[in-house]
C-alpha cells in the first residue's frame, strides 16, 4: 500500500483519521473543524460518544472553512449493540436501523461512509449484522463493518453466509500488535483500521477520569523504544507510533483536544521507519489491550452466545 497524505485504502478511506472519543460536544465541534482545517480528511464517531451533535456542527463549519465538499470527507460511526452487564439493552434489527437515522441528523448528513458495530457485546450481532447489510443497500451507509471483532466472531458472519464485513476498526499499537488478526484480515480483504495508537504514550489519556493511568506501568519499554527512535528520526514519538501502524499497512485514528498536535499528528508522510527500527517495535508486543482496560472490559473476548 502506497503511504501518502492522498492514499486510501481499498474502501476509499483516507489512510489518516481524526477520533472524537473523550471530547465534550463543544470540544467535538472545535476540534472537527481544527481537524478539517489542518487536513484530515476522515473522522471517527461513534453513539457511544454522545457527542454526534458536536461532531455535526463541526463537519458543518469545518466543509466551509477547508473549501470542501461533504463527498470529499469519509466519515466512520458506529452501533453501540447494547450489553446486558452493563444493562444497556440489546439492539434489535428495527432498533439498529432507527439508530443510524438518528445519528445521521446529529451529524446532519444524509449518509456516512462506513457504519461499525463497536463491538460483539450482543447476543443479537447478527441480526445487527443483517441490519447494516439493509443500511448499505438503501444507501444511508456507503460501507460496513465491525470493531472490536477477532477471528471467530468474524467467521460468525462468513458462516451465516451473509456479506463480510469491509473493514474491522482494532487497537494496535506495539504493545498490542496483533500478528495473527492482521494477517487473517488481510488474506479476506478486510480493511484495518487502527485506533488507539498512543496508547503507549505517558501523554495518553492523562485528565482526570480519562483512565490513562491504568496499566502505565507496562509501557516503559515501549516508551524508551519509541524515544530513541523518535529522537534519531528528528520526529516526535507520536509521529513513530502512528507511522509504525501505517507501515503495517493500518489506517490509524487519532484524537487530540489540541490545536497543536491536531497538526503535529498529520505530519506522518515524510519520513520512514527503517526495518531495523521497526523490527525493534515488533518485538515489543504483550498483546495488552489496554484502551478498553478502565472500564474492567476486554471488548474482543467478551462476547455473550449468540441467541
Ligand atoms: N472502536 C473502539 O472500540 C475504539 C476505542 C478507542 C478509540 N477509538 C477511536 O479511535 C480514536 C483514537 O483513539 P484514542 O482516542 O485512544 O486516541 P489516541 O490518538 O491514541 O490518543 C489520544 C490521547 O493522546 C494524547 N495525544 C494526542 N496527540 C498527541 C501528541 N501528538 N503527543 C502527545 N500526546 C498526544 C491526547 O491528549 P490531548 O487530547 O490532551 O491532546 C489523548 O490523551 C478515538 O478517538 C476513537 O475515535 C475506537
Amino acid at each position: 500500500m502506497e503511504i501518502s497524505e492522498s492514499a486510501r485504502n481499498g474502501i476509499d478511506m483516507p489512510l489518516m483519521g481524526f477520533g472524537t472519543y473523550q471530547l465534550a460536544t463543544a470540544q467535538a465541534e472545535l476540534c472537527v473543524y481544527e481537524a478539517l482545517k489542518a487536513g484530515f480528511r476522515h473522522i471517527d464517531s461513534a453513539e457511544g460518544y454522545n457527542n454526534e451533535e458536536g461532531t455535526g456542527k463541526g463537519l458543518q463549519k469545518g466543509i466551509k472553512a477547508a473549501g470542501i465538499t461533504r463527498d470529499d470527507i469519509f466519515l466512520t460511526t458506529k452501533l453501540f449493540p447494547g450489553y446486558k452487564q452493563w444493562g444497556a439493552p440489546e439492539k434489535t434489527y428495527e432498533q439498529t436501523i432507527a439508530t443510524l437515522k438518528t445519528q445521521l441528523k446529529n451529524l446532519r448528513l444524509d449518509y456516512v461512509d462506513l457504519y461499525l458495530i463497536h463491538a460483539p457485546l450482543s447476543e443479537l450481532r447478527l441480526e445487527q449484522w443483517n441490519a447494516l447489510v439493509h443500511l448499505k443497500e438503501s444507501g444511508l451507509t456507503k460501507h460496513i463493518g465491525v470493531s472490536n471483532y477477532n477471528e471467530g466472531r468474524i467467521n460468525e458472519i462468513l458462516d451465516a453466509g451473509l456479506p463480510k464485513p469491509e473493514a474491522n476498526q482494532i487497537e494496535f499499537h506495539p504493545i498490542c500488535a496483533r500478528v495473527d488478526l492482521t494477517r487473517y484480515m488481510k488474506e479476506n480483504s478486510i480493511e484495518p483500521v487502527a485506533y488507539s495508537s498512543l496508547a503507549p504514550l505517558s501523554t495518553w489519556r492523562t485528565e482526570e477520569g480519562q483512565g490513562g493511568e491504568v496499566l502505565a506501568g507496562i509501557k516503559k519499554e515501549c516508551q524508551k523504544v519509541t524515544s530513541e527512535i523518535a529522537l534519531k528520526l528528528k520526529v516526535s514519538e507520536a509521529n513513530v507510533l502512528i507511522r509504525w501502524g501505517l507501515q503495517h499497512g493500518y489506517s490509524v485514528l487519532t484524537k487530540s483536544s489540541k490545536p497543536e498536535r491536531i497538526h503535529e499528528n498529520l505530519k506522518v508522510f515524510d519520513f520512514e521507519i527503517p526495518g531495523i527500527d521497526m523490527g525493534h517495535l515488533n518485538s515489543l508486543s504483550l498483546n495488552q489491550a489496554i484502551a478498553w482496560a478502565a472500564s474492567g472490559l476486554d471488548p474482543m473476548g467478551a462476547a455473550p452466545t449468540l441467541k
